[in-house]
């Protein structure tokens, strides 16, 4: 398993505990789940998630008289009223980790039935994935569409290009598209041709630049503003409305490392250049979304422990500045998870913060079930309305009978399961409790993908009835599990519906569209 950093890398399913993705050995197992029987820790989650547990997040966006950056509480001014974000009327849909994979490149030999076995993305689906959902944009007309990374399968050119023809699709007919790169799409020393001999062979990537004039119609060529430290760039798509396109990706680690890094990061030249353009855009009366890669906040309880990789570095940093400037919504992606959480500033917070608001809106990927996407509707008065759909057939499944819904959550459900599986076996734990286990791990996981998840059955890890090993995956998985299920929140983070709502003016309603779906009313959840 390929790590950087000691970190698990996405390709490899960012869904299993770490300590399954790492090589622990039965005895480090056991000696850890003992100190979790003798109750000084009590589970491997619980070890993650004191080594990184949130602390509440400060103020970034303090300025001294002289405009210079500082952290910190502060808070000595009169808190500000919280108001409406000043929108215009638009709608927009928004898309990520779309992963295109040209199928010229090689679906078929042993280097990709490997790559493939430790990476189930619907990779060979990928282009008619993206085309389906091109037609749903195509009928909706939205004014324009975001797209937040992981744009390829690994930063091939090939691909790259593949995709800009897509995107001229859409542009033709007068939809603006608007992407930002994901830690697949530059400098990655993945890019690869897979030949029916066997072999994989590497072909070109694109570097920073040449992402930049590829995507020079996607945002690049249109952008009011380019941040000379990244590719972070403003863009204003409708009169009154700026997209803040941030770029979280550590490229420039890539070919020393010799792989691309999972985790993100704000370039710290970047940050002043964003307060800059916050600032400007207060001034000038611009109401601004943001997007990223790599989401804000936690979406699930422990989600920063366990998986660091997978939440901004610095999140709160990044969080607290957006927010002290009036961003109240960023689009992110990279878990492939359909998402939304949101933070508020209470009183205790710095001045620029207090009755500030922020919502990571994740969305998920097109190649891992349930292959959604989403479109959003800002109002004058500052309401959002968020619908989110799915692409659940291809008309190369439909021709030969097969729903593509049905195998494509089978193929994520088995990765998921094999992966768990194999380490319990590794651990020793009895076949019996390693497919009770699995299963209900395989349902969490999925249930966090699809989003809007609530538990209905009557446990959600076995606790009785197990070996000892079964127990000790039990006391590690569990917090996990019920972050996954939404029993626990993150800290700092309000969780919310992650399909279908609508977000008052002032962030504090949500009107749950999704319980309306599920009593059966008519609601555009699938396409
Ligand atoms: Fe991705």
């Amino acid at each position: 398993m390929r790590t950087v950093d000691g970190k698990n890398d996405e390709t490899n399913l960012p869904f299993v505990p770490k300590f399954m993705m790492r090589s622990t050995s039965r005895a480090d197992f056991l000696r850890l789940g003992g100190r979790c029987i003798a109750g000084s820790v009590l589970t491997f989650g619980l070890l993650n998630s004191l080594s990184g547990c949130a602390s509440e997040p400060t103020a970034y966006a303090e300025r001294t008289g002289a405009g210079v950056l500082t952290t910190g509480p502060g808070g000595k001014a009169a808190a500000p009223i919280a108001t409406a974000p000043h929108y215009p009327e638009v709608t927009f849909m928004v898309f990520s980790d779309t992963h295109l994979y040209d199928g010229t490149l090689g679906t078929s030999g042993t280097a990709w039935v490997d790559y493939m076995a430790n990476d189930r993305k619907l990779l060979k689906d990928s282009e008619e994935t993206l085309r389906v959902s091109f037609e749903k944009v195509k009928l909706e007309k939205p004014t324009f569409v975001l797209i937040s990374g992981d744009l390829t399968k690994d930063g091939e050119r090939q691909c790259h290009e593949k995709l800009v023809s897509y995107l001229r699709e859409l542009a033709d007919l007068g939809i603006a598209v608007y992407v930002i790169p994901g830690n697949h799409d530059v400098n990655n020393t993945d890019a690869a041709r897979f030949l029916p001999s066997g072999e994989k062979m590497k072909i070109p990537t694109v570097s920073p630049k040449e992402f930049a004039s590829l995507y020079e119609d996607f945002g690049y060529g249109k952008a009011l503003y380019r941040d000379p430290a990244s590719l972070s760039y403003v863009a204003e798509p409708v009169p009154g409305l700026w997209i803040l396109a941030l770029d979280s990706v550590k490229y420039e680690d890539n070919f020393r490392l010799n792989t691309p890094v999972t985790s993100g990061r704000i370039r710290n030249a970047t940050m002043p250049w964003i307060e800059a353009r916050l600032i400007e855009a207060e001034q000038k009366g611009k109401a601004v979304i943001a997007m990223e890669h790599h989401p804000i906040m936690e979406h699930y309880d422990g989600m920063k422990a366990k998986y660091p990789e997978y939440v901004v570095d610095d999140n709160w940093k990044i969080a607290s500045l957006l927010a002290s400037h009036d961003v109240s919504l960023v689009f992110t992606g990279h878990f492939h998870a359909s998402s939304i959480v949101q933070h508020r500033w209470n009183e205790s917070a710095a001045a620029t913060l207090q009755g500030k608001s922020i919502i990571d809106v994740e969305t998920g990927s097109l190649v891992t079930w349930p292959c959604s996407y989403r479109s959003v509707k800002l109002s004058g008065d500052g309401t959002v309305r968020i619908t989110t759909y799915r692409v659940d057939q291809l008309p190369s499944y439909a021709a030969v009978s097969r729903s593509f819904d049905i195998d494509g959550k089978s193929i994520i459900e088995e990765g998921i399961r094999n992966i768990a599986t194999s380490a319990m076996k590794n651990l020793g734990v009895p076949e019996e409790d390693r497919n009770i286990l699995s299963s209900q791990i395989v349902d969490a996981m999925m249930a966090h993908y699809a989003g809007d998840a609530h538990f209905t059955g009557s446990e959600m890890l076995r606790k009785h009835g197990l070996s000892l090993m079964g127990q000790l995956v039990v006391a590690s998985y569990d917090h996990f599990i019920q972050g996954l299920w939404k029993v626990r929140a993150p800290a700092n983070v309000e969780l919310m519906e992650d399909n279908n709502l609508v977000i008052a003016p002032d962030g504090r309603l949500a009107i749950f569209l999704s319980s309306v779906l599920a009593m059966g009313k008519d609601f555009p959840l699938v396409v």
